[in-house]
C-alpha cells in the first residue's frame, strides 16, 4: 500500500464521524480555546491561513465559519481533498484545497500568516522536514500552529492504542517535540493543556531585519 491509500485509510472513519457531526462541531468550538489561538495568531481575519494535512477541510470549514476569508487546506489524500472541496461547497465556502504531502507543500516561500496542523504531526515518521517546510511557506513574523495529543497523557495514549494506530503513527512527548522544533524555528512555544492531554506548539519564523 502506498503512502497516500495508507493515509486514507488511517483517516476514513474519523472523517465520517466528524463531517456527520460538523453542525454539532460548529456549536462546540464557538469560542474554543483552539480558536481564541488561532485570532491571537492570525491577527485579523484577513490574514491567510494554511490547514495542513487537513484531511476532509472540517477545520478550515470552522475557520471559515469564524470569519477567515482567506484559507487553503492540504493533504496527502486525493479523496479527502475532494471530500474537502464537496464540504466547502455544500457550506458555500470559498477556500482553496490542494493535493500535496507536507514534506514538500506545493506553495511558494513566504505564502501564509498561519500555518495550522491539527493532531497530525505525529503521522509522520519524521517531522524535520515537515517543520522545515512550514517555516518556508511562512510569511516572516508568521506563525506554525500544532496541537497533538501528549504521550505523557494516560487518556491519550488509551485512545492512541484504541485507534489501532499504523507503524508510522507515534505519540511524543512536549520534550520530544521542544528539540525537533528548537534547531528550526528558534522563538517558540510548546505547552500542555486540558490536564495535559493535547500539547500545543507554536512556531515563529523570524522577521528579517534590514541591513543600513
Ligand atoms: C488524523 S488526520 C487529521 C486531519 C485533520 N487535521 C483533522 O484534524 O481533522 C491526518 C491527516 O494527515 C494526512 N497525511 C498523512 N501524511 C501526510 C503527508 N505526508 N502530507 C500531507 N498530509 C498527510 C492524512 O491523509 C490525514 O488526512
Amino acid at each position: 500500500m502506498n503512502q497516500n491509500k495508507i493515509a486514507e485509510k488511517l483517516y476514513q472513519n474519523s472523517v465520517n464521524v466528524r463531517q456527520d457531526n460538523l453542525e454539532r462541531l460548529l456549536v462546540a468550538y464557538k469560542g474554543d480555546y483552539y480558536f481564541n489561538l488561532v485570532d491571537r495568531l492570525a491577527g485579523n481575519k484577513d490574514a491567510v491561513i494554511v490547514d495542513g494535512m487537513g484531511g476532509t477541510g472540517f477545520f478550515t470549514v470552522l475557520l471559515a465559519k469564524r470569519g477567515y476569508k482567506n484559507l487553503l487546506v492540504f493533504d496527502l489524500s486525493e479523496n479527502n481533498i475532494k471530500a474537502a472541496r464537496a464540504l466547502f461547497k455544500r457550506h458555500k465556502i470559498k477556500a482553496r484545497a490542494l493535493v500535496s504531502d507536507i514534506e514538500k507543500i506545493r506553495l511558494k516561500d513566504n505564502f501564509t500568516d498561519l500555518v495550522v496542523v491539527m493532531t497530525s504531526l505525529h503521522h509522520l515518521p519524521s517531522r524535520t522536514k515537515a517543520l522545515r517546510e512550514c517555516k518556508r511557506i511562512l510569511k516572516p513574523g508568521g506563525y506554525l500552529l500544532a496541537i497533538e495529543p501528549n504521550k505523557l497523557n494516560p487518556l491519550a495514549l488509551w485512545r492512541h492504542w484504541r485507534s489501532k494506530p499504523s507503524v508510522n503513527e507515534k505519540l511524543f512527548s512536549s520534550g520530544e517535540i521542544r528539540s525537533e522544533i528548537a534547531p528550526i524555528f528558534p522563538e517558540y512555544r510548546v505547552f500542555t493543556h486540558k490536564f495535559g492531554y493535547k500539547i500545543i506548539i507554536i512556531g515563529r519564523k523570524p522577521v528579517r531585519r534590514k541591513i543600513r
